[in-house]
């Protein structure tokens, strides 16, 4: 949705006003959009698994998985912005069920919420059997990325604007994680801080 700024759209202090994103670096952005729906940037990815991503046991390797869904959920976060992402941080990496050489996998991701200039990314990966013609859950994992541009300064993203009560369910779901998230990351950034150069957390 591309909103004109106009006299009777006064900023009404809210993060996403054209007068706060004047504040930021708006370069590589395509055009000044302050919501896009979840649909436009849900994202999908599949696999066939082969020996070569094999642990011992014969099944998917676990670092493997986590690079599909960075990868997968990478997409999403950047069709959202229309820019660069990097991953900030992945959480709730849960492994249900082991995924086997020779399985169809699919994986599935959305943009939950965005923020000023992270969204937080759910993923989910399911097994897909042809036979049967059903999809088994294996893994889900929620990942943080921040749009940046070609020089890595941090860009403006645009809000999301969930439409079904399933993605204002995990809109809302986001917003709990980010408060959780929000004091780690804030004591592990203090910790650093007071680290001498070269030394990290
Ligand atoms: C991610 C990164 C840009 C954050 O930089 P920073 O100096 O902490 O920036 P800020 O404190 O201004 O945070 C920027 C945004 O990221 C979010 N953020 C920062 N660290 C986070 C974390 N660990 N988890 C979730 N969100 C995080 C902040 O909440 C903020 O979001 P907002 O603008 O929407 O409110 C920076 O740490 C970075 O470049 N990391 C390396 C990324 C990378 O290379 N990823 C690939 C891994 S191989």
């Amino acid at each position: 949705m591309l909103v004109e700024p106009t006299s009777e759209n006064p900023d009404m202090g809210h993060p996403h006003t054209y007068s706060a994103l004047r504040r930021f670096r708006l370069v590589e952005m395509s055009d000044l959009v302050l919501e896009r729906t979840v649909a436009e940037s849900q994202s999908e990815r599949s696999e066939i698994i082969f020996p070569a991503d094999a642990n011992a046991l014969g099944n998917l390797f676990g670092g493997r998985l986590m690079q599909y869904i960075d990868l997968v959920g990478a997409m999403a976060a950047s069709r959202h912005a229309r820019a660069i992402t990097v991953t900030a941080s992945m959480d709730h990496l849960d492994f249900v069920a082991p995924v086997l050489v020779g399985d169809l996998l699919i994986l599935k991701a959305s943009v939950n919420r965005a923020y000023r200039t992270s969204m937080e990314v759910g993923v989910k990966a399911m097994v897909e059997d042809v036979r049967k013609n059903r999809l088994r859950h294996v893994s889900s994992a929620y990942l943080t990325y921040v749009a940046v541009d070609k020089e890595g300064q941090r860009l403006v993203v645009p809000q999301v604007l969930p439409e079904t009560e399933h993605q204002r369910r995990r809109y809302e779901d986001a917003g709990r994680r980010r408060e959780m998230r929000g004091g780690e990351t804030l004591r592990k950034k203090e910790m650093r801080a007071a680290l001498p150069d070269g030394w990290h957390v």
